[in-house]
């Protein structure tokens, strides 16, 4: 497949933006009180770009936001470009450093001031979370009271979505959809949160490894993209599961969203195994969490999983299987995603 790929297109970042931005932007405050966002899990993932530019998803995604997990960032007036990452002060030729202040730039273009950004990410990173898809929308929501910008919730969410793809579900709490869209420069290509609720769903976090990726996920997703055939399947999956999603949240039928998300996962991890180089984010301890999770289904608990571009392992139950969950993961940080 060959859906990422066009260097000629004249759509940038930039030039979407532009569009919502008065003439010039001026921080309307010395400082903003802090903001937050939420982490995020897909039930539904993303996987595959059809606008690498932009970050615009071959399909649309469903994911789970993580209550109180997430990134707390605040922006100040500064002398210099900073930015400070739980506490301390990153190097600005760092990739993270560059990353926030591009980002701040698509907003700033060139005007003269400074900012200083701090984040906090309370994601255990004992968890081996992404920090990215929060750390991008709590830097929009930041950026958009900063600068006064007053953007609507799905503008805001379309230009999270330029931070990361996953940022753009960040912007909610609960379940989250992120409508694929088919404009070309995007703008129908945003999350909106469902409205119900599912009380005693839990996500259980199981750390197999904390180092940082060999390959991140946008370089994974065009490797995919690129070379597997068996991606072509792909998005035939994503719409069927998540149209099974919708129906299991609406009857809150916990089996049809265990199996969904378990096989979603799988699905997105068996298109990347037939990439060629091939992509195996598994590492021997993600293969013996998922022989746990099989064994514990036979013997009759309701425990499914899902994985990111990682090795570890996000564990999905209710309420009332934690206590068995925690005696087979021991140690398990548990999720309560909806309080
Ligand atoms: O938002 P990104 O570029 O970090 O990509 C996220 C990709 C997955 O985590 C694998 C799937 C998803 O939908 O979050």
């Amino acid at each position: 497949m060959n859906i990422s790929k066009d260097s000629s297109k004249a759509i940038t970042k930039e030039s979407v933006i532009e569009r919502y931005l008065p003439a010039t932007v001026v921080p309307v405050v010395d400082s903003i009180d802090t903001v937050f966002a939420p982490s995020n899990i897909a039930l539904c993932k993303y996987w595959g770009k059809r606008d690498a530019e932009l970050n615009l998803p071959i399909n649309s995604s469903l994911s789970i936001s993580l209550a109180h997990l997430g990134s707390k960032t605040r922006i100040s007036v500064s002398d210099t470009d900073q930015v400070w990452l739980n506490g301390n002060l990153v190097a600005a030729d760092d990739k993270f450093s560059r990353k926030v202040i591009n980002f701040i730039e698509l907003f700033r273009r060139g005007a003269a001031h400074s900012v200083k950004v701090e984040t906090e990410n309370n994601i255990p990173t004992a968890a081996g979370l992404a920090s990215s898809a929060s750390g991008f929308a709590a830097l929009m929501l930041a950026v958009n009271t900063f600068y006064g910008l007053d953007l609507e919730p799905q503008v805001l969410s379309a230009f999270a979505r330029m931070g990361s793809g996953s940022a753009s579900r960040s912007l909610y709490e609960g379940f989250v959809e992120w409508q694929m869209g088919v404009r070309e420069d995007g703008m129908d290509s945003f999350a909106l949160p469902l409205t119900t609720r599912w009380s005693d769903l839990r996500v259980g976090l199981v750390k197999v490894s904390t180092g940082e990726k060999a390959v991140d996920s946008r370089s994974g997703m065009n490797r995919t993209v690129d070379t597997a055939h068996l991606y072509q399947s792909w998005p035939l999956q994503a719409a069927a599961d998540l149209e099974r999603l919708h129906r299991a949240i609406a009857d809150q039928n916990f089996t049809l969203l265990g199996e969904t998300a378990e096989q979603n996962a799988l699905s997105m991890h068996a298109t990347m195994i037939a990439s060629w180089p091939p992509l195996l984010y598994w590492q021997p301890d993600s293969v013996a969490a998922m022989q746990s999770i099989w064994q514990a289904r036979a013997e009759g608990v309701e425990l499914y999983f899902t994985m990111d571009a990682g090795p570890n392992i996000k564990l999905l139950f209710t309420a009332d299987a934690e206590a068995e969950v925690k005696l087979r993961f021991p140690g398990l940080e548990v999720v309560a995603p909806f309080g």
